[in-house]
């Protein structure tokens, strides 16, 4: 016998005419199983056969009495000697009851005593001095324990060896793996006009597998959060479905489209608030770069004005600023380093900004690019910027579309005179990978 259950009850019959059937019913008959229901009420040491009485303290309903329970329990231990027991009570008030406590129990014993209540309850010293452990059927308080046992039996009986035809039969199911069982269909073919999946009929039995798991994934996904957010796809098969699954529910919507012009008056809000976050995003990363008014409105109407300012946007809305210039910077020439183009006209970029929405995507790359042809078509030999030495998105851009350091400038004139800047130039016409 691989596994013995004793129930202890007050309905030891209709516990007995449920679990005899079906699937545990074959099974005690094959001998694989032993299912026993015990008449709590058999062991009283009263006359009347009583097995409850009020509650100390007062109160409402009655309290089953230790010593019937006692007396029952150690009849059953009796004729179970050798064998790994674990006396169970079910109780609204245990840990709730789930797959792995099933594959627990039916790994680490042979034999579980399942002592039902009934009324209130039943006194607290029998479960002090006789339960190993309480488990619960759910958040929700039942009449008796009857209907906790026999779930208790089925799910764990289902599980021991020889009971189901084949280990697949609950290996695949749910809550096996922490997940919910696929869509099951039988004949016919159409039914009410729903038509059971294509990839079910095809035959094919490496499609139906992985429309089978992938449907278990998404099923779980979709009906129980909670079992999936603690779901881990540890199987290179899981991760890839996870992936697609995901990829379709949350399609990445398609890169803006960009473009640019020359900048206008009626541009300087979208300026100012595009600069107003440019600040913001410098201050959060401990930079003194732009704290001060600068860049403010005359810096772009003069840009504008010189012909000099580029607005980009995307699908249509405002969403970067440069400045290209052909005039010498004056900080330039006090270079502490060496510029890559010693002699001949090069370009300046100023003032550029990137809005909030936009950053990390192809924007950058795009006004640096703006800043190359004009340079190339202006025939000069290198374009030249400078930033914060602490102004790492800055650098790195740079440092990805081909800039590289020349040395270290201090601002002449303005609002941030006398600030350090590290010094950049790319060549026209050099071409990074
Ligand atoms: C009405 S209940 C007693 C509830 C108890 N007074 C309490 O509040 O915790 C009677 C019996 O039903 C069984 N029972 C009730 N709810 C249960 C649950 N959620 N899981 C397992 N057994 C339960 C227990 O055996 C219990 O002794």
């Amino acid at each position: 016998m691989d596994m013995r259950v004793d129930i202890l009850t007050l309905f030891p019959d209709s516990v007995r005419a449920a679990l005899d059937v079906s699937i545990l019913g074959r099974a005690m008959k094959k001998g694989v199983l032993e299912i026993r229901c015990t008449q709590i009420r058999d062991y009283t040491d009263n006359r009347q056969q009583q097995v409850d009485d009020y509650p100390y303290g007062g109160g409402w309903g009655c309290v089953m009495m230790a010593q019937p329970l006692k007396a029952c329990l150690d009849s059953v231990m009796s004729t179970s000697s050798g064998r790994r027991s674990r006396v169970i009570y079910l109780s609204p008030q245990g840990r709730p009851f789930c797959q792995e406590e099933a594959k627990r129990l039916v790994r680490e014993y042979d034999h579980l005593v399942l002592v039902c209540g009934h009324y209130e309850g039943v006194d607290e010293r029998f479960i002090q001095e006789c339960v190993d452990e309480e488990l619960s059927l759910g958040d929700f308080v039942l009449t008796g324990g009857e209907i906790a046992a026999m779930a208790v039996t089925d799910a764990v009986c289902r599980l021991v060896p020889g009971v189901l035809s084949d280990e697949e039969c609950y290996t695949g199911e749910s809550h096996w793996e922490g997940l919910l069982e696929y869509p099951q269909y039988t004949r016919p073919e159409v039914w009410q006009g729903r038509t059971v999946p294509e990839v079910l009929r095809s035959g094919v039995d490496r499609d139906i597998r992985r429309w089978r798991r992938r449907k278990m994934l998404e099923r779980t996904m979709d009906k129980r959060p909670d079992l999936w957010e603690k779901f881990v796809p540890e199987t290179p098969e899981d991760r890839e479905l996870v992936e697609e699954i995901q990829k379709e529910r949350h399609p990445v919507p398609p890169p803006p489209v960009l473009d640019c012009r020359p900048a206008r008056e009626e541009d300087l809000p979208a300026l100012l608030e595009m600069a107003g976050q440019a600040r913001r995003y410098l201050g959060e990363q401990g930079l003194e770069q732009w704290q001060t008014e600068y860049p403010g409105r005359e810096d772009f109407q003069e840009d504008i004005r010189r012909g000099e300012g580029w607005l980009f946007t995307a699908d249509g809305l405002p969403a970067g600023y440069i400045c290209i210039s052909r005039r010498p910077e004056a900080a330039y020439a006090q270079l502490q380093g060496e510029w890559l183009s010693c002699a001949g006209p090069y370009v300046c970029i100023h003032r550029m900004m990137i809005g909030e929405a936009y950053r990390g995507g192809a924007l950058g790359g795009e006004m640096l690019s703006l800043a190359e042809d004009l340079a190339a078509g202006w025939g000069c030999a290198g374009i030249r910027v400078d930033t914060h030495p602490g102004n790492q998105p800055m650098l790195k851009l740079l440092g990805k579309h081909g800039f590289e350091t020349c040395g270290a400038i201090r601002l002449q004139g303005g609002l941030e005179d006398g600030q350090p800047r590290r010094a950049l130039e790319k060549l026209v016409g050099k071409t990074w990978n």
